[in-house]
């Protein structure tokens, strides 16, 4: 728990799509999709950045900022969406729950997809926040989830299917595919907060960190991990074929790998930023290597 945000989280994103313009099979699917859990790691991360740089603005930036928050949540659940199609990685259950196309067809899927990613950019810009801030936390997200971020990661991730690919290239598909939204989130997190260029950096290492980690533990929960724990299915990147940590590495490897990417994001806090929220940031890293979700 982190000052409640979690759930502050989750009662915006609550209000979201209820709008009687959205045909009610597309809000259905959005909000299917969106509100079936889900860790919200982008958004705590978000907020508790940039509560921990600001932290004597920490309500203030918290109430201001949340719809900028709710987008990135959008953002990483259309990615979800999008992944589990058949086309991409062909799976049936996701956040404990048959996915979004099995629920409501693929072309539902699809459309809900698209709406979650557009929408998100307009719930983005009604965040409070200086203009020229804004304005550049916008385009970060952007180029994060766009062709040189997520969306290219995915496309180098069905390129490797069932090959042999170098360390240094799954280092270069894990920051895209992941990489890029976590450590957005981190940046425009203190972006928004008015960091200093020390905070800055900070949060951008962190995130990068946090992001070859993250994946890294998700790669090896695919291989390890309870369904009923995981809300997704498992052992299916082997089946697949993927490109994964633990395929190039193996489990023990890859273990390490992941400590010491959290350790590294959690001394590029040491000093620099201090409070409940940078403890929580600090938590999460130290957290991530023997997570179970
Ligand atoms: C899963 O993300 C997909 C990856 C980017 C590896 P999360 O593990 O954050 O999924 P939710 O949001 O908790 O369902
Ligand atoms: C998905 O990676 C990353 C994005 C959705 C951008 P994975 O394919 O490993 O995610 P899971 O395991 O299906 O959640
Ligand atoms: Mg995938
Ligand atoms: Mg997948
Ligand atoms: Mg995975």
């Amino acid at each position: 728990m982190n000052n409640g945000l979690l759930t502050r989280i989750n009662e915006f994103l609550a209000e979201t799509f209820l709008s009687s313009d959205i045909p009610g099979q597309l809000s259905e699917a959005m909000r299917y999709s969106l509100l079936a859990g889900g860790k919200r790691l982008r958004p705590m991360l978000f907020l508790s950045m940039a509560r921990a740089c600001a932290p004597e603005r920490a309500e203030e930036l918290t109430t201001r900022l949340m719809p900028f928050a709710a987008g990135l949540e959008m953002i990483h659940t259309y990615s979800l969406i999008h992944d589990d199609l058949p086309a991409m990685d062909n799976d049936d259950l996701r956040r404990g729950r048959p996915t979004c196309h099995k629920a409501y067809g693929e072309a539902n899927a699809i459309l809900a997809g698209d709406a979650l990613l557009t929408n998100a950019f307009g719930y983005m810009t009604q965040a409070e926040a200086a203009a020229d801030l804004l304005l550049k936390a916008i385009r970060l997200s952007a180029e994060a989830a766009g062709a040189a971020g997520m969306a290219g990661g995915q496309v180098l991730d069905l390129a490797a299917e069932g090959r042999a690919i170098t360390l240094e290239a799954l280092k270069i598909l894990n920051a895209k595919k992941t990489g890029a939204l976590l450590r957005c989130s981190c940046e425009c997190g203190a972006l928004l907060a008015g960091a200093s260029e020390r905070q800055m950096e900070a949060a951008r290492i962190f995130g990068s960190e946090l992001g070859i980690a993250f994946q890294i533990t998700d790669d090896i929960l695919d291989v390890v991990g309870e369904e009923s724990a995981v809300g997704k299915q498992v052992r299916h990147d082997a089946e697949c074929g993927k490109a994964t940590w633990p395929s190039l590495l193996g489990l023990d490897a890859a273990r390490q790998k992941a400590e010491l990417c959290c350790k590294r994001a959690e001394m590029a806090l040491d000093g620099i930023l201090y409070g409940q929220d940078a403890e929580f940031l600090c938590q999460t890293a130290r957290r991530l290597v023997g997570r179970t979700h």
